[in-house]
């Protein structure tokens, strides 16, 4: 996983994995590209191998991005998941792993991409605001969508408020969305992507 900030996907994604709710997934490495990362510390707690590589020390975005892909293959990695990571990625890290980096934004995209999405959801006015998995690619926020999830704006919401409501989905969302993915039943079609039915699916 790739995270910058407090890392409550990650958390999320961890709690999944013990439950036996990732399906072959595994948590196998953090890498963080700013030392004061919450996500470091919860990381730990989990026995997962944390990377701490600082972009400051790259010339070039591609130059960092041949430094993750370096250590992400070093781990063995097969999905790249970022949540929260504060950084563009180029097709450096995309073409190595072709189908298997995704995104979550805390908006229903192609809405409100970018920073502050919540923020923007409000003063927008909608009714409603949510999150969106998303494969990467070099566009912000602007791959094919794989799971959305809806959560209403209420009258006297707050960033605060908005954004919490939204994280709950948030947490939901990604541990399944990583399992689709490890389970092999997502093919992406253009734009379109498809979710085959799982094996528990009557
Ligand atoms: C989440 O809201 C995610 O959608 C956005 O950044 C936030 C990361 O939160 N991209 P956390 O670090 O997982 O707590």
């Amino acid at each position: 996983m790739l995270c910058s900030g407090s890392g409550t996907n990650l958390a999320a994604l961890l709690a999944a994995e013990r439950r036996g709710e990732l399906g072959p997934a595994t948590v196998k490495l953090v890498i963080v590209n700013r030392p004061d990362a919450g996500a470091i510390a919860r990381a730990e707690a989990a026995g997962v191998a944390v990377r701490v590589l600082p972009h400051g020390d790259h010339l070039t975005r591609e130059a960092y991005d041949r430094t993750l892909v370096a250590s992400l293959r070093d781990a063995g990695t097969h999905i790249v998941a970022l949540a929260g990571f504060m950084r563009r990625v180029t097709s450096e890290l995309i073409s190595a792993f072709p189908g298997r980096v995704l995104n979550i934004h805390p908006s229903l995209l192609p809405a409100f991409p970018g920073l502050h999405a919540q923020r923007q959801a409000l003063l927008h006015g909608t009714r409603l605001a949510g999150c969106t998995v998303h494969f990467v690619d070099e566009g912000l926020d602007q791959g094919p969508i794989l799971l959305q999830a809806a959560v209403p704006v209420l009258d006297g919401d707050d960033e605060a408020a908005l954004s919490a409501r939204i994280l709950v989905e948030e947490h939901r969302l990604y541990p399944l969305a990583v399992r689709l993915v490890a389970e092999g039943r997502v093919r992406v079609d253009g734009r379109r992507v498809r979710i085959a039915e799982g094996p528990d699916a009557s």
